[in-house]
């Protein structure tokens, strides 16, 4: 029989990658209590109503609550954000940076005053200047408030790494820094199959193709799907770091988190490896760069900068 911790867990956003996350968090045992919130009424009452069924089959100990008011989240430990709009075929991430910037200054709002003491996880995109609003809106430190993008881009990573040495995925790690975008910045030199690393089983051309895959990974799923986009992987990767926090696994993994000088950037949010543990992100590990990938890191710093300025352009910090 599996014990369960008496914490709360809100997931912001019903759709597919918040109902997930909500259902992982239930299935990983992760808190007593699990609130799923939206603005559309009936659906987080609906889901959630499915998945305390679903716990009668399961056994988990969560209780899910699905509600359309903020004063069910008072309280949380942690808050996954997953509202937003999502892509559409041919839009980029930045695209929605009007729509969801919204939704983030609402958020931040109840959960400042409802769950100071949490720790949050912001997964809509534009992800690295929603991150960057969520901790500017909040006022909390910005240990406390990281993105997933570099979990998610790493684990996309991996599968084609899988694929191509026909390997198992569980033996590959991979990495990937920079923002969630097309500038985003994969680090062959740091994926490994079980300690072996990629260099020594694959052939270049091989490697940059799939470099080049994993830029237009989330992009690839919303071709195919035609409406919304990837939800599986997505929730997979916010819910490892909530589990990290939670539990204070202490694992190390790529996550936005706010920069204080690490690799040359100072107030800035961007994908980068970090521990993370009881503390939310306790240490952000500067690892080597050759000269290329230092310069595709200037140049991801430059478009978060871009997506940041045009907030405040639009007086949104
Ligand atoms: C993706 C979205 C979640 O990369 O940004 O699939």
């Amino acid at each position: 029989m599996s014990t369960i911790q008496k914490r709360k867990i809100t997931v912001v956003g019903a759709g597919y990658v918040g109902a997930t996350c909500a259902h992982l968090c239930a299935m990983k045992n992760l808190a007593s209590e699990i609130v799923l919130i939206d603005v559309l009424e009936g659906r987080p009452q609906g889901i959630a109503l499915d998945m305390n069924q679903s716990g009668a089959v399961e056994g988990f100990g969560a209780t899910v609550i699905g509600t359309n008011d903020p004063k069910d989240t008072h309280g949380s430990d942690l808050v996954i954000v997953t509202a937003g709009l999502p892509r559409k075929p041919g839009m980029s991430r930045s695209d929605l940076l009007a729509t969801n910037a919204k939704i983030i200054l609402s958020v931040a709002d109840y959960v400042r005053h409802g769950s100071p003491e949490a720790h949050v996880i912001v997964v809509t995109n534009p992800l690295d200047s929603m991150v960057h609003l969520f901790r500017a809106r909040s006022g909390f430190p910005g240990a406390r408030v990281t993105g997933m993008a570099g979990v998610l881009d790493s684990a996309r990573f991996s599968w084609f790494i899988a694929e191509a040495t026909k390997s198992g995925v569980q033996d590959v790690k991979a990495m990937v820094l920079g923002a969630h975008g097309d500038s985003m910045v994969p680090l062959p030199g740091y994926c490994v199959v079980n300690g072996v690393g990629i260099k020594d089983l694959l052939d270049k051309p091989t490697i940059a193709a799939m470099e080049k895959r994993t830029r237009g990974g989330g992009a690839e799923i919303v071709n195919l799907l035609k409406t919304g986009s990837a939800w599986y992987a997505p929730a997979s990767s916010s819910v490892a770091m909530a589990k990290s926090i939670l539990n204070d696994e202490k694992r190390l993994l790529p996550c936005a988190c706010f920069l204080n000088g690490q690799y040359g950037f100072e107030g800035l949010y961007m994908g980068v490896p970090a521990i993370l543990g009881k503390n939310g992100v306790e240490r952000i590990i500067e690892v080597p760069l050759d000269l290329d990938s230092r310069a595709q890191m200037q140049k991801t710093a430059g478009a978060i900068l871009q997506d940041v300025e045009l907030m405040r352009e639009m007086k949104l910090l």
